[in-house]
């Protein structure tokens, strides 16, 4: 809240007026901090993004959502603002640490699976070359992905229903963000854990037609080494994570009332139940297995 407050007094005093353009230039959060900046300042500015990490590229750059986290809970604070434009140059990817790569391959992996059979089996092909970072590969890969999100997005722009999708793996995903601190995980990588549980949970509950899915999305995390359990985030990334410290991270969910979580689960490639909703013992035994 301080820092968009600073963003907002910039611009002030930049004298910027209601036909100014806001560029942003960085990763998620600040496509996300300038899109909500832009559509609050003199009551919605122009912005175009340009964003620098692959997360940011693949996904939190492209569909207008903009948002600030709240002591209660992640991203609680936002408008929908579309960017008029958004730029991505792959080469700025060569100097993102390891676990902000990481971060942006959690997101490929769930838009692939948006995307349907021949976006996953693309992604399956693409693997070895996406993790050897090859140029090329990634390239293509970025603007695959945008054409799912921003096919996704135009259908659905206020996320009324089919937009929801975008949303698996993220219940999971923003409780675990929450429990372990915020910024202590990358978002991406949470959100590959997240897509490990959903699909899980979906196979467990009868949700997910084929139970080879869920080997091969489980594949498919481990081959881009993303982590697919609790197990393996606890073991990699240092965060304790319980299963009785993480059910409390859930009551706030912006997807679901609060105190009811609700789940977007997989069910067959380019398929998904949208809001799913558990009784709390479900959810505990299924965490605590984890
Ligand atoms: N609005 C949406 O639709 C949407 C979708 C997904 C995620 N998000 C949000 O995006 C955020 C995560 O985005 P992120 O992973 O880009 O995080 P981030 O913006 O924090 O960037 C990660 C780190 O990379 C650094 N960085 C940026 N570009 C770099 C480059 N080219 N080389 C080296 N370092 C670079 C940043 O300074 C930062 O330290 C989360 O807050 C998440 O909620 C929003």
């Amino acid at each position: 809240m301080n820092v968009l407050e600073r963003v907002l007094d910039f611009a002030s005093e930049a004298q910027l007026d209601r036909k100014s353009c806001l560029v942003t230039f960085g990763g998620g959060v600040m496509t996300d901090l300038g899109g909500l900046a832009a559509s609050l300042f003199k009551r919605g500015i122009d912005v175009v993004h340009a964003p620098t990490t692959l997360l940011s590229q693949v996904d939190a750059s492209v569909g207008g959502k903009t948002a600030i986290n709240l002591a209660a809970g992640k991203n609680l604070a936002g408008t929908f603002h579309q960017p008029r434009a958004v730029f991505c140059d792959t080469d700025t990817l060569t100097t993102l640490t390891d676990a902000d790569w990481l971060s942006g391959l959690g997101e490929i992996v769930k838009t692939a699976w948006i995307g349907g059979i021949e976006s996953l089996n693309l992604l399956e092909e693409s693997a070895a070359q996406l993790t050897a970072k090859d140029a090329g590969t990634v390239a293509s890969l970025v603007a695959e992905c945008i054409w799912i999100k921003a096919r996704v997005v135009a259908e659905d722009p206020r996320e009324q229903g089919a937009r929801r999708a975008l949303n698996l793996g993220h219940t999971f995903a923003h409780a675990i963000e929450k429990a372990a601190g915020y910024g202590t995980l990358p978002h991406g990588v949470a959100v590959a854990c997240g897509l490990g549980l959903a699909f899980a949970l979906s196979d467990e509950i009868g949700h997910l037609a084929n139970a080879t899915d869920r080997e091969r999305v489980e594949r498919l995390l481990a081959a881009l080494g993303l982590p697919r359990t609790l197990a393996e985030l606890r073991e990699r990334f240092d965060v304790t994570l319980r299963a009785d410290e993480l059910l409390p991270a859930f009551a706030h969910d912006k997807k679901g009332s609060v105190g009811k979580p609700e789940f977007v689960l997989p069910t067959r490639p380019g398929e998904l139940e949208l809001a799913v909703r558990l009784e709390d013992g479900v959810l505990a035994a299924f965490l605590a297995k984890r």
